[in-house]
Parts: C-alpha cells; sequence; structure tokens
C-alpha cells in the first residue's frame, strides 16, 4: 500500500472532531477566550435543538489583522508552546476557533481598539468567508457565534442530547464563576434567562453566591503540603448537603474541569470522617455531624433522590438530600514539570506525574478542616500525620 499524506481537509476535520465534541465544550472553549481577553462581563446564548451558541463579551476585541487569522489552526496571541501552557492564560494551542470553523458555521464580530470600528467576518467552509464592518458597531469586546455544530457530521450531531448541553453548559459557567469571581456571566437558552452569576470581590463571596450563604458561613481556609514537599495545597474547604459539583482545584491559577482522582480523595477523606461506607468503600472514623447541613444549589435545581451514580467527572457518588458533601475550592502549587495539560485534546484536564503525592496533600488539606470541626475551633493547628500522608503539615485560619 502507498504511503499518502492525508488530504488537509480530511485532517481538519479528524482533529476538530477531537478538540471540541460538544455544545458545551464550544461555550467553554469560547468563554476562556473571552477570559484570556480580560472580560470582565461574558454573556452566553445557547440554542440546543440548532446546535448554537453564542458568547460575548467586553474584553479586549481584536484588530482586523487578527480577525483574519482567525479559523487558521496553531495561530494564538498567547505565548503558546509549553512555555504558554504554565502561563495565566487559558489558551495554548491555537486550536478552537480553527475546530469551531472546520465544523460550524462561524461568525466574529469584534470591536477594533486601534480604529474604534467593529468588524464582522463569516466563516462557512468552504464557500464563504466573508469580513466587513459590521453596520451594527460594538461598545467594545467581541461576540463569537457558532451555528449548525456539526452540521457536516451528522452521527456526531445526533450525539448532542439538547437537555445535557444545557446542564453542562450551566456547570461550566458555575466553574468559571469559582475560577474568576471578578468576571460576572450569564446564560440564556432558546432566550429564557438560566443562569446568572455577578461579579464578587473575592472565591469567598463566589462560593457564598453559589452554595448559600450557610455553607459559606461553614468554610474554612485550610493548607496543607505534600510530604515530599513537592505539592502546597491551600483553600476553602465546608460541608454542604447534597449534590456534588462543588469541588474545584486549580493547578498554579489554572483552572481544571476534570480531575476525578483528586475528586474521589476528596469524597473518600469526607467519607471517611462522617462515618459513612461511601460508595467507594471507605471506613467510618467520627459520627455524623448533628444538625442540618445547607443544600447547595445545583444546576437543575433540584434536590436528588438517594441513589448511586456517576458524575459528569466519571467519579462513582451516592447523591440525596441527605448526603453531606465536601464544597472545595483549592489551589495546588508545584514545579510546572510536575504535570501535563496537553494529555488530553480538552486543555482543562491535568494528569500529573506522582498523584499520590498530590491526592495525599488535597486529603491532607480535608483532614485540617475536620480535625479543626471536630475539635470545634477554626483556630487550630491540626497535624494529618499518620493518617494519611507522612510529615505533612495541615492548619486551618
Ligand atoms: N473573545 C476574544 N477576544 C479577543 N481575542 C480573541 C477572542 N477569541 C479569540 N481571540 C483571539 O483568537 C486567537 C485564537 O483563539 P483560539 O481559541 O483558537 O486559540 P487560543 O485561545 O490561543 O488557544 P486554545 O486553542 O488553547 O484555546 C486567540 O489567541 C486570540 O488572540
Ligand atoms: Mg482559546
Amino acid at each position: 500500500m502507498a504511503v499518502r499524506r492525508l488530504r488537509h481537509d480530511v485532517v481538519d476535520s479528524l482533529r476538530s472532531g477531537a478538540v471540541i465534541a460538544t455544545l458545551a465544550q464550544a461555550l467553554e472553549e469560547l468563554v476562556l477566550n473571552s477570559a484570556d481577553a480580560q472580560a470582565t462581563c461574558v454573556d452566553c446564548s445557547l440554542f440546543p435543538s440548532e446546535a448554537s451558541v453564542v458568547v460575548s463579551d467586553n474584553g479586549t476585541g481584536m484588530s482586523l489583522a487578527e480577525l483574519s487569522t482567525i479559523g487558521e489552526r496553531h495561530v494564538s496571541s498567547k505565548g503558546g508552546g509549553i512555555a504558554g501552557v504554565h502561563g495565566m492564560a487559558m489558551g495554548f494551542r491555537g486550536e478552537a476557533l480553527a475546530s469551531l470553523a472546520a465544523l460550524s458555521h462561524l461568525e466574529v464580530s469584534t470591536h477594533d481598539r486601534s480604529t474604534g470600528k467593529t468588524w464582522t467576518r463569516i466563516l462557512q467552509r468552504p464557500a464563504v468567508d466573508e469580513t466587513f464592518e459590521s453596520d451594527r458597531p460594538r461598545v467594545a469586546g467581541t461576540a463569537v457565534a457558532v451555528r449548525q455544530l456539526f452540521a457536516a457530521m451528522p452521527v456526531r450531531r445526533a450525539r448532542l442530547v439538547p437537555s445535557s448541553e444545557l446542564a453542562a453548559a450551566v456547570r461550566v459557567l458555575q466553574r468559571m464563576a469559582l475560577a474568576l469571581p471578578h468576571v460576572s456571566t450569564s446564560l440564556r437558552c432558546d432566550g429564557a434567562l438560566r443562569a446568572t452569576f455577578r461579579a464578587c470581590s473575592s472565591r469567598r463571596r463566589a462560593i457564598a453566591q453559589q452554595y448559600g450563604e450557610e455553607t459559606a458561613s461553614r468554610l474554612r481556609r485550610v493548607q496543607a503540603r505534600s510530604a515530599c514537599g513537592g505539592f502546597l495545597v491551600s483553600g476553602y474547604v465546608g460541608l454542604a448537603r447534597s449534590s456534588n459539583d462543588a469541588q474545584l482545584v486549580f493547578v498554579n491559577a489554572r483552572y481544571c474541569k476534570r480531575v476525578p482522582r483528586l475528586v474521589s480523595a476528596m469524597r473518600r477523606a469526607t467519607d471517611s470522617f462522617l462515618g459513612r461506607p461511601g460508595p467507594l468503600g471507605t471506613r467510618a472514623v467520627l459520627p455524623a455531624p448533628r444538625g442540618r447541613l445547607p443544600a447547595i444549589r445545583g444546576a437543575s435545581g433540584a434536590a436528588p433522590g438517594s441513589r448511586l451514580r456517576q458524575d459528569d467527572a466519571g467519579v462513582p457518588v451516592a447523591v440525596g438530600p441527605d448526603r453531606a458533601c465536601i464544597v472545595a475550592v483549592l489551589d495546588v502549587e508545584c514545579d510546572p514539570s510536575r504535570y501535563d495539560v496537553g494529555f488530553d485534546p480538552e486543555k482543562t484536564v491535568i494528569e500529573f506525574d506522582d498523584w499520590e503525592a498530590v491526592t495525599g496533600a488535597i486529603v491532607a488539606s480535608i483532614d485540617a478542616y475536620f480535625l479543626g470541626w471536630r475539635s470545634g475551633s477554626c483556630d487550630s493547628l491540626a497535624s494529618a500525620t499518620g493518617r494519611h500522608l507522612l510529615s505533612a503539615i495541615a492548619t486551618i485560619r
């Protein structure tokens, strides 16, 4: 068989399908672009049955020259390469818009700060690529419309489930609201307002907005270091009732969408302290807490019935009205060589070289919360040494 180079459009479609798999993921890429463009206000509109999403921001906007590069693969203003991966920007591959241009009808309208003009570019491959000065000027920022996602890929299109896209999109904005408290976001679905997150002065306020004042009042600041010293974990931990979408980890200030091993480690530690066997087979070490725990206002709104299911990170979890769950928003600091964010096409998925060390430090931080909680003191110094991790320190303050 002769060796041939694959056609450009074949490579493009294979690669694009790997980068974007759902409508909510398309929305997430657009929201992350808005965040990278220093937007403080991001409005999203979802049209699940049309497989379309529009994200509008008040960020930096783009010049005409920058707009003309949209749709080209590996074109980015964000450093790029492995050095860019460790920078503050969420984007580093220069792939998201190129993939969306290959998979959908793309329309980008942007305010060019240098000229004050608003440019619109419409890309409908292969026939249409037009750029013109918009007759609807923007005051600032960019609006990106992705229409008819997977129009040319009927199997992918058929796999989109409109109802799950809305729930997944709400989760994207919930995570963004915790990751970037200073950014306000909103989500409409078929024109109806479904979620709003106001800009907040701190992460604690952002947690209060999402999970309620009662949960926020139970939050404690924790800190733990892994035995080898390579991973420092700090952030907020508290208890709430039910739901399971309240565990968020940042690694060197990068927001990570899925870190199932860390999430299951947090839940194991929680189950263990709350004295339930839990779905993960942990041992009871403490009696269950007295009193009612506050409910979390999850994406679905309703308190789920008791049952076992997998969450969106693939972690098995028991959900039910009385289930206590851990609210944890944690920062992991470590040497950038200890992890890889380019491991998976979804760039918010992360792999560590030493999972045991990082999960140990995470568990130690949860331990610190519970040890302080049991002693009734928020100011106690709790040593997590022994139970999960030798020579870890964990404090509650
Ligand atoms: N909302 C926006 N405001 C301003 N510039 C934008 C916006 N969206 C995209 N851009 C510009 O378009 C470029 C390409 O975006 P794209 O999302 O394809 O790549 P990226 O964000 O650099 O990397 P990644 O593929 O990892 O997301 C960005 O680097 C940025 O310069
Ligand atoms: Mg991007």
